[in-house]
């Protein structure tokens, strides 16, 4: 394999996609525009309570809704050739099934649709990113079996309805989040504490979605099409807190599987859980004098129906953590006890402007030399990656900047030195949002947005005039420029 100096460049591959992410809660506003239903976040920021911050909404966010070309002026400003995006179910759908279409929503999607499309940018649309239907989830949401073929119509109506256009399909963003704040910690909507049943389930039943809604397209799309779909999954890197500790490996070990294994064993595995997640859960399940798993089991024909059903792995990186063994006591029913590891930021990392990002930029390196070496070597987009600024944001600011450019190189060195077959890098987000819990506190964009003011102006972080010169040359340096060595 050649070095970077031999190939003498810092250019990314030919074709590589260079994007920004957003999703519909996040930027829409809009949350009772012309006939759009109530999603599940709707109900959970309305009901107040703390669980947010300041008790803040989604309701107007960035205005998206009405503000859309006001996005696509800074989409093109950053010269992006890919634009991630997500459908509001509840928009199109008010009750999440076909029974009721809401026009305004189909119009409000093509319109994004084909002026991307116009500027020659290609879209990349999510289905669900975190906003289940209110009426889905009040007939049990992902705690109920029956929400699978709800998803699978759903994304039947939107192949049929975009699919002419839109070639990159994400079925669903994140399944560890959803199932772990939303059914099992309770602290993202919809708010359900399950603990130690409640994710397990919601896992369960959104990978048998995921694989329907991918079959539905490749039986009655695909061919036609001629488009792809996978799923966003998300996970840390992870590495063993003292190297030397057999303990503390064996934890790493848990906890990859726990998490980016959970999901990325069955789809591009087997169409299982991981061995180490099973005997877990099983074991700790008898110990707790219960005569089944708390993790599902899937039928033969139901492994089948999931393996194999991610034409690319949409990875969503943030950050890494130190692992220590712990132990947890029998009686504990959680997935954080079944995984009975202590998650830590090593304090010489430096953080953002949240608190739980850690800024590890080479663990993304690392992450994707797992994720070749362990689930096949899938081609792998990286549909996020972002830093955070917290509520007072600078415009020039350089050090978020330098963190970017830090992953940017980590990812070159990926693909030059490690052989890992990235093709494509969206930056979480394209603007400053509704950070769920963290609400307008935390700052994400690549462009500011001014919520004070009702015209919600977006201006250009530092970081977007930087990163739009890396796009234009798809290299990392210019002329004269120098970064780290990629040697290693
Ligand atoms: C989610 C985004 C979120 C970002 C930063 C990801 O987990 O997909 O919606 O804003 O992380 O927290």
């Amino acid at each position: 394999m050649a070095t970077a100096e031999q190939l003498n460049c810092y250019d990314f591959p030919k074709g590589f996609a260079w994007g920004a992410a957003t999703a519909a809660y996040q930027i829409e506003g809009g949350w009772d525009a012309d006939g759009k239903g109530l999603n599940v976040w709707d109900t959970f920021t309305h009901q107040g309570g703390d669980r947010v911050f300041k008790n803040q909404t989604g309701d107007v966010a960035c205005g998206s809704y009405t503000l859309w070309e006001e996005d696509l002026k800074c989409i093109k400003q950053l010269g992006l050739t890919y634009y991630r995006f997500s459908i509001s179910w509840s928009r199109l759908l008010p009750d999440g099934t076909t029974g009721f279409i809401n026009q305004k929503g189909i119009d409000y999607y093509n319109k994004v649709i084909n002026s991307l499309l116009e500027n020659n940018i290609i879209p990349v649309v999510t289905l669900y990113h975190f906003d289940l239907p209110q009426a889905v989830e009040d007939q049990g949401g992902w705690n109920c079996e029956k929400t699978i073929e709800i998803f699978n119509h759903y994304a039947q109506f939107c192949y049929e309805t975009f699919g002419d256009r839109v070639k990159f399909w994400i079925t669903i963003n994140e399944p560890h989040v959803v199932a772990k704040l939303g059914y099992e910690e309770g602290l993202f909507a919809p708010g359900k504490k399950e603990p130690g049943l409640g994710a397990y389930r919601a896992a369960h039943n959104m990978l048998k979605a995921h694989a329907k809604a991918w079959h539905t397209y490749k039986n009655d799309f695909k061919n036609k099409q001629k488009g792809f779909v996978s799923i966003a999954i998300d996970s840390d890197w992870a590495e063993p807190y003292d190297p030397n500790s057999e303990k503390d490996k064996e934890a790493t070990e848990r906890y990859l599987s726990f998490y980016v294994g959970w999901f990325a064993k069955p789809i591009f595995v087997d169409g299982d859980y991981p061995e180490i997640m099973k005997t877990v859960v099983s074991k700790r399940s008898k110990a707790q004098g219960l005569q089944t798993s708390r993790l599902p089991e899937f039928t033969n024909e139901e492994k089948n129906m999931i393996k194999g059903t991610a034409d690319f792995f949409c990875l969503n990186y943030y950050t890494s953590r130190k692992i220590r063994h712990c132990t947890s006591s029998a009686d504990e029913s959680s997935c954080t006890s079944d995984i009975a590891a202590e998650r830590i930021k090593d304090p010489d990392w430096p953080e953002c402007g949240v608190e739980w990002l850690a800024v590890v930029p080479w663990g993304l390196r690392k992450l994707l030399a797992y994720i070749k070496d362990t689930f096949g070597n899938p081609t792998i987009y990286i549909t996020e990656n972002g830093f955070a600024q917290n509520e007072s944001p600078v415009i020039k600011d350089v050090q978020r900047w330098t963190y970017f450019q830090e992953t940017l190189t980590e990812i070159l060195k990926a693909i030059r030195l490690d052989d890992v077959d990235v093709k494509g890098y969206f930056c979480w987000c394209l603007l400053d949002n509704f950070e769920w819990i963290s609400g307008f506190s935390v700052r994400f964009g690549l462009f500011h947005v001014d919520f004070d003011n009702a015209e919600l102006p977006r201006t250009p972080y530092h970081s977007a005039i930087e990163y739009s010169k890396i796009v234009k040359r798809n290299a990392l340096t210019g002329p004269g420029e120098t970064v780290a060595s990629l040697n290693n």
